[in-house]
């Protein structure tokens, strides 16, 4: 029978400004468990011992932030492919036994694009930056069969290792490129931000540099969530593209997480009861 009242929590630094804890405890009052989940601000020096206690006091499973996604995995019993192929883990699963580690980041990018009915199967996909984010993101959405990705970055090199990663391993369909590359950005249906550029404090930043044409039929996706409407996002709007920002992504790979660490299935109807309410508390 399934245990509603586990231990759940957050590893990272800092956790203060993170908005899991509040998506997490709505998340529980919605599906009516009695579970709790805490956020641990912790040192690096601090990182062991912190996953010996949390496995001391029996949690099903936390999630790991800024700056340990990747330091996490040497911690790790198992991980799970998409993650191993991504570097990096955002979930580990508690099994009493074993710590097992995944990476909810780019489902969450996958299932907030489903929500509002965009599909990146036979579509063009441009990523702009290649750090943690844009591999979560460019592993899962090969998946998904696009058409082809475009990655592009300020420092090249890192680009072509995210296009490896996809070449290499999942099918032969990714490119990388400059981020001054407006062309390639311009020849891409899907265009997705995953720089800090349009975030506080880079709020008066584009992510490209130059002038864009972009239509009606582009999605464009910034990853950031605050502000809201990043420049990236207004600029999309007043060509009529779709402009998505980064909360829908946010809750999903949390909901992703929820769904691992008690074995259930979350539908989207509650997702959206869910982004309605974050929107409202957070204003995001
Ligand atoms: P995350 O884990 O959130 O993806 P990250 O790994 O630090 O963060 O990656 C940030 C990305 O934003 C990188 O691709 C970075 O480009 P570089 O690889 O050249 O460093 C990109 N980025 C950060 N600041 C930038 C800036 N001022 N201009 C352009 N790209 C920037």
């Amino acid at each position: 029978m399934k245990n509603d009242a586990y231990t759940l929590g957050l590893v990272g630094k800092p956790v203060s400004h993170s908005l899991s804890p509040l998506l997490h405890s709505l998340l529980f009052e919605m599906l009516n468990l009695k579970c709790t989940y805490i956020a641990h601000e912790v040192n690096s020096q601090d990182l062991r011992s912190t996953i010996e206690k949390i496995k001391a006091l029996n949690y099903r499973g936390f999630n790991v932030t800024y700056p340990y996604k990747r330091d996490i995995i040497k911690y790790l019993d198992e991980i799970d492919e998409s993650a191993k192929l991504i570097g990096a883990v955002n979930t580990v699963k508690y099994d009493g036994q074993k710590l097992i580690g995944y990476n909810t980041d780019g489902i969450g990018f996958i299932r907030s694009m489903a929500d509002k009915g965009k599909e990146i199967k036979n579509r063009r996909v441009c990523i702009l930056g290649a750090g943690g984010a844009s591999r979560a993101i460019a592993v899962n959405i090969a998946l998904q069969e696009p058409a082809n990705i475009t990655v592009l970055n300020r420092t090249v090199s890192k680009a072509a290792e995210v296009c490896n990663i996809i070449n290499n391993n999942i099918k032969d369909i990714a490119q990388y490129g400059s981020i001054k590359e407006i062309q390639r950005i311009e020849n891409s249906d899907i265009i997705i931000n995953t720089t800090p550029l349009g975030m506080i404090p880079y709020e008066d930043r584009l992510p490209i540099e130059g002038k864009i044409q972009l239509s009606e039929d582009n999605v464009v996706y910034d990853i950031i969530y605050n502000p809201p409407q990043t420049k990236l996002l207004k600029l999309a709007e007043d060509f009529g593209c779709v402009a998505l920002n980064g909360l829908g992504m946010l809750i999903y790979q949390g909901i992703s997480s929820e769904e691992i660490w008690l074995d259930i299935q979350i539908s989207d109807h509650t997702a959206n009861l869910i982004l309605k309410q974050m929107r409202k508390l957070t204003n995001f």
